[in-house]
């Protein structure tokens, strides 16, 4: 089907508490792995083109890759910039047929992040397309940072409620405990935290960065108080890796790029199959594409007690 807006899935995600996972598209077999879960699990998806996607494959090139995949399956799916860094670039991307937009000014102070978030909110929103900015900072696992110093970038919940009022974002990417690019599943989020920011902003679907190295019990209270989009760009890769490796080892004479690379699309595939069942976005979707009876959900509380 076409692609849809981020706006329509996240608030279905928000109300109903699920979250949708937005997992990182480099090539075309991560982009057909994640797609094809999607479809077999009947879950929206969100594929997004990172900075480090852009400078690969170019951005128009990612962009039609996604659009390809999408209109091949009855699920919705999302295209979208991730950590979009100034004006140009999502001018740029609203031009190439994006559906959902980023601004990160994590690095930029409160008054510049709001002023440049409000300026692409305006254009985009001219234009039908959402826009998620970002508050406090998710640090990158290279900066090597203490844990005192990852607890020092967290947003403030009082600082959120404010600048979603000056910027009228229309999703917002918190810092609650998570570092970009870890290898192992050690972080564990402040839950008390996100609860507090969801308290001040109730209608506002909340992103999680760098979920790769959260600790999977973290993830069910996340989405309970208001985490929407997850998303999952390490994990993947790892995946995608693993399965080169193995076959490259098991087949030393193969010339045929194809034989290893399908192995990579399959445990992409299954990984991202693993996280849409974590996130609780398994089954939402009816045959005709749409969103099911929110009666379906609960929140993790109610799992096991429920039916
Ligand atoms: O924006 C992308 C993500 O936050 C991915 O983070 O590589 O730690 O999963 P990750
Ligand atoms: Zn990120």
């Amino acid at each position: 089907m076409p692609l849809v807006t981020s706006k329509q899935i996240l608030q279905a995600a928000l109300a109903n508490h699920f979250a949708v996972g937005a997992f990182n598209a480099n090539n075309m077999e991560q982009i057909q792995g994640i797609v094809e879960a999607a479809q077999e699990e009947r879950s929206p998806v969100i594929l997004q083109v990172s900075q480090g996607a852009i400078r690969y494959a170019g951005l128009e090139f990612a962009a039609a890759m996604v659009r390809t995949a999408a209109s091949l399956v009855d699920v919705p799916v999302v295209l979208h910039l991730d950590h979009g860094y100034d004006f140009e670039q999502n001018v740029q991307c609203l031009r190439a047929g994006f559906t959902s937009l980023m601004f990160d000014g994590s690095k930029k102070s409160f008054d510049d992040n709001v002023a440049m978030t409000r300026k692409i909110t305006e254009i985009a929103h001219i234009a039908g397309i959402p826009v998620e900015a970002e508050l406090g900072r998710v640090a990158q696992s290279t900066d090597r940072l203490t844990p005192e110093q990852v607890r020092a970038l967290m947003t403030d919940p009082h600082e959120a409620k404010r600048f979603i009022e000056l910027t009228g974002a229309d999703s917002l990417a918190i810092a609650c405990g998570s570092v970009h690019a870890m290898q192992s599943q050690a972080a564990e989020l402040d839950i008390d935290l996100i609860k507090a920011i969801h308290e001040q902003i109730p209608n506002t679907p909340l992103v999680l960065h760098g979920s790769s190295g959260v600790k999977t019990d973290s993830f069910m209270a996340a989405i309970d108080h208001g985490i929407s989009k997850i998303n999952v760009a390490t994990y993947l890769n790892q995946a995608f890796t693993r399965g080169l490796r193995e076959t490259l080892a098991r087949y030393p004479d193969e010339v045929d790029p194809r034989k290893f690379l399908t192995q990579s699309r399959e445990y992409v595939k299954e990984a991202v199959r693993e996280k849409i069942r974590l996130f609780r976005s398994a089954n939402t979707i009816d045959a005709s594409g749409g969103f099911k009876s929110p009666s379906k959900q609960y929140r993790s509380a109610d799992i096991g007690a429920a039916e």
